[in-house]
This record gives structure tokens, C-alpha cells and sequence, in this order.
């Protein structure tokens, strides 16, 4: 088992260019699924997710390579429409080809996803919306059998009763070659979701009022191929701008989607960290120390602060001068690394959505483990800013979400290896 080993308390200094956007990758990816032609897409991350979907995308039928950063999917033939259990098992995102291939096919069999331990997860929201839209579906010893008698789902108007991502991504996939129109309201806003709207644009598809809380799709038959530029990650980039800011360094992040960020720096910023936005760049310059954010914390679908980005920040605030409090409203068990922040030396009490952040002097290097993806990376902030060595395992959980994140790291002087 690889581990990264970390020995804190060198400043951070440079320039980085930031990743492709693994939350959309994963959408766009499985959306080319319904061009039966084939799809270029750019800026793809190599993560392992990414290589998930491929897979998935191989073993219905067709055909994804990858290089350099390009996926290119070719999804003229599926031969089966059944995902087996333990690729639907290898990420979160895997629930999502139910609405694509029901979409393309009629059917599909799948099984509860993987992803994070973040809490309960259900897709209770994701079966609902294919049922409107016509699927019949039984649940067999885990497997989720989905047919629609007619052969071909509907359109349907769709209310959500929280504005799932992965809810509103499945109703788009399922929707857009759907006969006439859907409708989803209280849908999520997120960029990603935008990101795939896009995208599906450019295949031929009829979507409006993406980026706002109604969705309208008209269904068309057939869509066609495209080349694409997949976003830029924006937890990649509150990812960076956390762990600069925590080692009171300074950073010029490029190939950023500044809009997107605003959630994320507008509370950055009341650290005391001094941020300025050009173009599709990102200028940091940290002071010494902190200070801790006077507003509590509140994690919200976008344009709200991303739940993505709470141990990110809550890693650098750990050190900061003063109290934080942060609330985490969207999954009901995301304050699992706290446990190893208070390992090196944090001050936290976590009590249900809430954790109080008392900024200490300094952190200690330590032995800690990963159990979720910006968790994970959270320990990363810590472990650069802390004195000594720290040493984390379960790193195969960070590299769900980061694309070789020692050597971004290096890059900017900071002490990383994969051991
Ligand atoms: N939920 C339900 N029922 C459903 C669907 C969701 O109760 O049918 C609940 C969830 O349990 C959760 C809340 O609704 O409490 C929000 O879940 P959502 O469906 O919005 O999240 P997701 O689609 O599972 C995506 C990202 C997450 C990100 C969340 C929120 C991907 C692959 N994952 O998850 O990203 O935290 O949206 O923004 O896009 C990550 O990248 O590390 C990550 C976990």
C-alpha cells in the first residue's frame, strides 16, 4: 500500500496549472454514450475514476482510449446493458449510466454504487425520476433491473426534494433522448451540471435554464459526435489554494474557472489572504498566519460553500488565528478527518453538523490515515503546514481526485514523496 510522506513546513511558491474537472469529466464521459458516434474530450484528468468510467465504458460495448489528457469514446456498438457489480462498486459516479443507457436502450441493470463514505448516500431521488419516466424497476439479490415496456423513455416533470447532482445528472442523461419534454425542477446548479449541458449542446441536444433551478429538455432521437473542453476543477483549485495559504506562501494558478471559485474565495479571502482574479488566473499571497473566518462555515449547493471544499479549508484554518465554526449540510458524515487533524495537534469539537475549529500555534507531523477523497487531501494542507513528518496512508483515495498531486506539490517546494 503506497503512502505519501510529507515533511512540513516549507512555504509554497509558484505557479501550477490546474487539472480538468473529474466531476464533469465523469457526466461528459458517460453522456458520449448516447452519440453512437465518436467523442473527443479534452483536459480529461488521469485519475482513477476516470479510468473507472473507461472501463465501464468498455465493458458495455464501446470503445474509450485514453491519452494525454484526451478520452477518446467511441459508443457506436453496446453490446450489453448490464454494468457488473463490482464496476458499479469503483466510484459514486458509476450510478449514473443507469439514465444514459436507459436512455439509449430501453433497459439496464446495474447495482448500488460506490464513492466516499460520506454517509447514508441513497438514490432513492435517481430511481423516482426513472420511474416517471417510464422505467420499470425491481431490485433482485442487489442487482437494479430498469426496462421500459415501451422500449422508450418519456419525458416527465420532475420535482426534487433537495438538488442532488447526481440526481439531476441522471434525469439529463435519461431526458435528452427521451420521447418530448422534462422538466426538472429544484434541480442542482452546480458548474458541472452546466459543464454536461454543454457538452450535450454541442452533441445536438435541446436543454435550457442549466446553471438555474429549472431544467427544460426537449427529447431529441439522435445525437452525434463532438470534440470538447472539459472545465476546470474547482475543489482541484480550492485544493491548491488551501494548502499556499496554510504554509504562508503565494501562488499564480492558471487554467482556472475564476466564477466557478467565487464560493470558495469569497471566504478564503476572509482569512486575510490577499486574492486577485485575471482572466482564467488565480494570484494568492498569504500572510504569516491566518486568521479564522468570523461567519460560520455553512456548506450549501452551489453557489452556496462547497461541501467539497470543507476539510480543504478547515485543514488550513486549523493554524489560524482565532475560532472557526463550519456546518456541513449536505452529507451526514463529512468530518471524518478531523480525527486525524486532532492528531497533529488541531483543536476540534465536532458536534453533529457542526465543528469548532479553535486555531492552535502549530501543528506536529503524525501517522494518519485517508478515508475519503478531500479528507484525504485535507490531511495534505495539514501535513505541509505542520512541523515534521507526516505520513499518510490511504492514498488510494486521493487519488480518486487528484492528478499526481506529489509532483504539483514539489513543484511549488513543498517536501512530498510516494513511498
Ligand atoms: N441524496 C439522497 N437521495 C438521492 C441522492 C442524493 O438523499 O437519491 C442526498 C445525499 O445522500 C446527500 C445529498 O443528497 O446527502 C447530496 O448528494 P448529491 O446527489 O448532490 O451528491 P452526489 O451526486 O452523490 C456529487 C459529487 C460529490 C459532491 C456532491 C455535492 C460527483 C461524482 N460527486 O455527489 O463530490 O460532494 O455532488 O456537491 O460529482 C468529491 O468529488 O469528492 C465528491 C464527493
Amino acid at each position: 500500500m503506497q503512502k505519501l510522506v510529507i515533511n512540513g513546513g516549507k512555504t509554497l511558491r509558484g505557479e501550477l496549472k490546474l487539472q480538468g474537472s473529474k466531476n464533469s469529466s465523469l457526466p461528459i464521459m458517460v453522456a458520449s454514450l448516447l452519440c453512437g458516434e465518436e467523442c473527443v474530450l479534452k483536459n480529461c484528468p488521469e485519475l482513477t475514476d476516470i479510468y473507472s468510467a473507461s472501463r465501464i465504458l468498455n465493458s458495455l460495448g464501446c470503445r474509450c482510449r485514453f491519452s494525454e489528457n484526451t478520452a477518446v469514446i467511441n459508443s457506436q456498438n453496446i453490446s450489453t446493458t448490464e454494468i457488473s457489480e463490482k464496476l458499479m462498486l469503483e466510484m459514486r459516479s458509476s450510478i449514473i449510466f443507469m439514465g444514459a443507457v436507459l436512455g439509449r436502450t430501453g433497459e439496464c441493470t446495474v447495482s448500488m454504487p460506490g464513492g466516499c463514505e460520506l454517509g447514508s448516500r441513497p438514490i432513492d431521488m435517481h430511481l423516482s425520476a426513472m420511474r416517471k419516466m417510464g422505467a420499470e424497476i425491481k431490485e433482485d439479490y442487489g442487482r437494479i433491473i430498469c426496462r421500459v415496456p415501451s422500449g422508450r423513455v418519456h419525458g416527465a416533470r420532475i420535482s426534487l426534494p433537495f438538488p442532488s447532482v447526481g440526481a439531476t445528472e441522471n434525469i439529463i442523461l435519461c431526458a435528452v433522448t427521451a420521447d418530448g419534454e422534462t422538466v426538472i425542477n429544484n434541480s442542482a446548479r452546480e458548474p458541472e451540471i452546466c459543464d454536461l449541458c454543454s457538452f450535450l449542446r454541442k452533441c445536438g441536444a435541446d436543454i435550457s435554464g442549466d446553471g438555474e433551478s429549472r431544467i427544460v429538455i426537449n427529447g431529441r432521437k439522435k445525437l452525434h459526435g463532438c470534440e470538447y473542453r472539459i472545465m476546470p476543477d474547482r475543489i482541484a483549485c480550492a485544493s491548491y489554494l488551501s494548502m499556499v495559504s496554510a504554509t504562508g506562501g503565494e501562488l499564480i494558478l492558471t487554467d482556472v474557472g475564476v466564477s466557478e471559485t467565487e464560493p470558495f474565495i469569497s471566504v478564503l479571502e476572509q482569512t486575510g489572504c490577499s486574492i486577485y482574479t485575471y482572466d482564467d488566473r488565480i494570484y494568492l499571497r498569504s500572510g504569516s498566519r491566518l486568521r479564522a473566518v468570523r461567519d460560520r462555515i455553512r456548506t450549501m449547493p452551489h453557489p452556496g460553500f462547497p461541501t467539497d471544499a470543507q476539510a480543504l479549508l478547515m485543514s488550513a484554518l486549523v493554524t489560524a488565528d482565532g475560532t472557526s465554526v463550519f456546518e456541513e449540510n449536505i452529507f451526514d458524515c463529512r468530518y471524518r478527518h478531523t480525527d486525524a487533524l486532532v492528531k497533529m495537534g488541531a483543536d476540534i469539537q465536532v458536534l453533529g453538523k457542526v465543528a469548532v475549529v479553535k486555531g492552535v500555534a502549530k501543528l506536529h507531523g503524525a501517522n494518519v490515515e485517508a478515508t475519503d477523497l478531500r479528507g484525504g487531501a485535507g490531511m495534505v494542507v495539514a501535513g505541509l503546514s505542520a512541523e515534521g513528518i507526516t505520513e499518510i496512508s490511504g492514498i488510494s483515495h486521493i487519488d480518486r481526485g487528484y492528478e499526481k498531486i506529489e509532483e504539483a506539490v514539489r513543484h511549488l517546494g513543498g517536501e512530498i514523496q510516494r513511498v
